[in-house]
């Protein structure tokens, strides 16, 4: 397995890329040839939960064919949080909510947008965003999901900072939240040690400070990869039905060695737009989060862009790959251990189902 890549195939896809942009502080927008926005979202308050049953390496020993060795050497996994048969997406990210209101100081009668980032929602339909508002109490709000993998996180951030920074929406719920125990195959040992569930939170507020909140975000995605990672049936193409269920057809199915190679240019990219859109150097980047799907891709990531590993966050031995909800729970637990002051640049960058991937910068 190769773990490095090289990132020109990725770089070059501005026709399939939405980015935004932000001029260097001090400059105008008009000699960069970008606007400046005169709004800027800022990230009021985080919030994370895991469900409480954990599954360890050792558990995982007793139902496939694996060892603590080969999970440990192969993903830097040691355990994960694994949700109980009743339990749903909004159980576990209402909770996640409810933090990060509380620490913004923000009412969910207050929030116009919420947004969340899943493909394990409750059920199809409604949206998960719809289930949070009428849970939290929140009437005002617009809500929606967005489908974007392990990228949904970045997803729902960049697109609700979209609705602030143009001034529709003042006050924004961001949710992550995954459930993937709930579409793993249990006896598939080459995915089923991967994945944990979660939710993290995010309460974004408009404020008329420049340069300061999320100053750029990237978004790419690349449609000619989905048969890398996917989920066949449930939808349009191969309802329910007796055959779906027996060919266990209703859970996840990835080609690793081929994601493996995708990750790593793809978040190294992500960086680097960044990077080029806020005018920064990578010393100015205090923390990088990356999405936590295997440490290895996250340290040939880190290895790739020449970036310090101290500065690179991760957790993945304690959750394993949580999908769309790693990096806001790595932001949460970063700023709630202190890794995180006042002004620093904090970059989350990530991959997923789709593919898509893309990445935000943001100044605390
Ligand atoms: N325990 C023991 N052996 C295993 C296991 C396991 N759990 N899983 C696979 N193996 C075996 C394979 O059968 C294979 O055996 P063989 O050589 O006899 O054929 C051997 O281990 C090596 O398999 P590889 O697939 O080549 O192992 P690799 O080093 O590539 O690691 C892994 C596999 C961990 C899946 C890696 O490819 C990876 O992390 N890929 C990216 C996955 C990813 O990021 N997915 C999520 C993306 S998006 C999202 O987050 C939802």
């Amino acid at each position: 397995m190769s773990d490095s890549g090289d990132s020109a195939p990725i770089d070059e896809v501005p026709p399939r890329t939405m980015i935004s942009r932000v001029t260097k502080p001090g400059a105008h927008g008009s000699q960069s040839g970008w606007p400046e926005h005169p709004i800027s979202a800022i990230i009021a308050g985080t919030g994370s939960h895991v469900p409480e049953r954990v599954l360890t390496n050792a558990d995982l020993e007793k139902m496939v064919d694996t060892s603590d060795q080969w999970i440990t050497e192969r993903t830097g996994m040691k355990e994960r949080h694994i949700s109980t048969d009743g339990e749903a997406a909004s159980d576990i990210a209402l909770i996640a909510c409810q933090k990060a209101l509380a620490e913004a100081g923000v009412k969910p009668e207050e929030l116009d947008l919420i947004i969340v980032g899943t493909v394990t929602g409750d059920m199809p339909f409604p949206s998960t965003a719809c289930v949070l508002q009428q849970r939290l109490g929140a009437p005002q709000a617009t809500a929606f999901d967005i489908s974007a993998g392990c990228t949904g996180f970045i997803y729902a951030l960049s697109v609700a900072r979209q609705f602030i920074i143009t001034g529709t929406c003042k006050t924004a719920l961001v949710v992550g939240v995954e459930l993937l125990s709930k579409i793993t195959d249990w006896t598939d040992r080459s995915t089923c040690v991967l994945f944990g569930d979660g939710s993290g939170a995010a309460v974004l507020k408009a404020d008329p400070k420049p340069n300061t909140g999320i100053l750029a975000s990237y978004l790419a995605a690349d449609g000619t990869g989905g048969q890398y990672l996917y989920m066949p049936a449930g939808g349009s193409r191969h309802p329910a039905s007796v055959e779906t269920v027996q060919q266990r057809m209703h859970t996840c199915k990835m080609h690793g060695n081929a994601i493996f190679k995708v990750a790593v240019r793809s978040m190294a990219s992500a960086f680097r737009h960044l990077l080029r859109q806020t005018n920064l150097e990578p010393d100015d980047v205090k923390l990088l989060i990356p999405h936590q799907a295997n440490l290895r891709i996250i340290e040939a990531t880190a290895k790739l862009l020449k970036f310090p590993p101290e500065r690179v966050f991760i957790n993945i031995a304690k959750y394993g790959n949580t999908s769309s909800a790693t990096t806001i729970i790595a932001l949460d637990e970063a700023r709630k251990d202190g890794r995180v002051l006042p002004g620093d640049v904090v970059m989350l960058v990530a991959f997923g189902a789709g593919l898509t991937w893309g990445g935000v910068a943001i100044r605390f």
